[in-house]
């Protein structure tokens, strides 16, 4: 069970030049959500929403993104308390990994992997998904989705999460606006076992009045300074 479990947001991409959803110039100002993240949009358009994931996968997969030094830190964490660090992210980036993280829970699915909903299998891509594209596990087109988890679905690894929330020491919840559940509840259940919750965000978010630290500034600064105290603590 790890000690600490780090919950991950938008904000902790957004200096790499990845957009977050709720600051000005979000996703969420130029999209729909009902549209392009929730399954019923899907059903509705899916060439729009397909498309509306192929452009933030080519960004992805550009050489302008690349971890900044918050993904960094993190990866500096788990690598000097081995097996004691979790993250949890609801990002869909691989921006952690790409920093050298290696226990990430991706509770909001992954841009770099599709579903198929011929067969159930999820492949791995870096391309766009388009109405003729196969599946590389059963050969059907036309049936690839984002294996995204969209509003109205179940986040992945509930139960995982819980479990290591509710033993952890520390919880931190970085780069995210507490706007969205169950991640936003997730400091409720480390107050419930004890641990010291610390929140790192530009702005107070949502759940700022569950956290017994809050820092603000941006993740490339704080992160880092962050990690740097822990690893001085332990
Ligand atoms: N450093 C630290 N925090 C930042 C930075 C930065 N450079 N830039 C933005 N932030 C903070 C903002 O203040 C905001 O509170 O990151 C937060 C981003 O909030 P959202 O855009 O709401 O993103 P997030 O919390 O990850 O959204 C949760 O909502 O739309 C769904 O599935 C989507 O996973 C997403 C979920």
């Amino acid at each position: 069970m790890a000690r600490i479990v780090i919950l991950t947001g938008a904000g902790v991409s957004a200096e790499s030049g990845i957009r977050t959803f709720r600051d000005a110039n979000g996703l969420w100002e130029n999209h729909d959500i009902t549209d392009v993240a929730t399954p019923e949009g899907f059903e509705a358009d899916p060439a729009l929403v397909n498309e509306f994931y192929n452009q933030r996968r080519r960004q992805l997969c550009s050489n302008e993104v690349r971890p900044n030094a918050a993904h960094e830190a993190l990866a500096r964490l788990q690598r000097e308390l081995p097996g004691q660090v979790l993250i949890v992210t609801q990002n869909i980036d691989d921006l952690h990994e790409r920093a050298g993280a290696t226990d990430v829970i991706h509770m909001h699915g992954e841009l770099l992997n599709q579903w198929c909903l011929a067969c159930g299998e999820r492949t791995r891509t870096r391309d766009d998904i388009v109405d003729h594209t196969s599946c590389p596990a059963c050969g059907e087109r036309g049936r690839l989705r984002p294996d995204v988890v969209w509003f109205g679905e179940v986040p992945y690894e509930m139960d995982r999460i819980v479990n290591e929330l509710e033993s952890c020491t520390l919880f931190a919840a970085i780069g995210t606006s507490g706007e969205v559940y169950p991640a936003a509840a997730f400091v409720q259940y480390a107050v419930a076992v004890g641990a010291h919750t610390v929140e790192l965000n530009l702005d107070a978010s949502r759940a700022f009045s569950y956290f017994h630290e809050v820092r603000r500034g941006l993740a490339s600064v704080e992160v880092p300074k962050w990690v740097d105290e822990v690893l001085a603590g332990c």
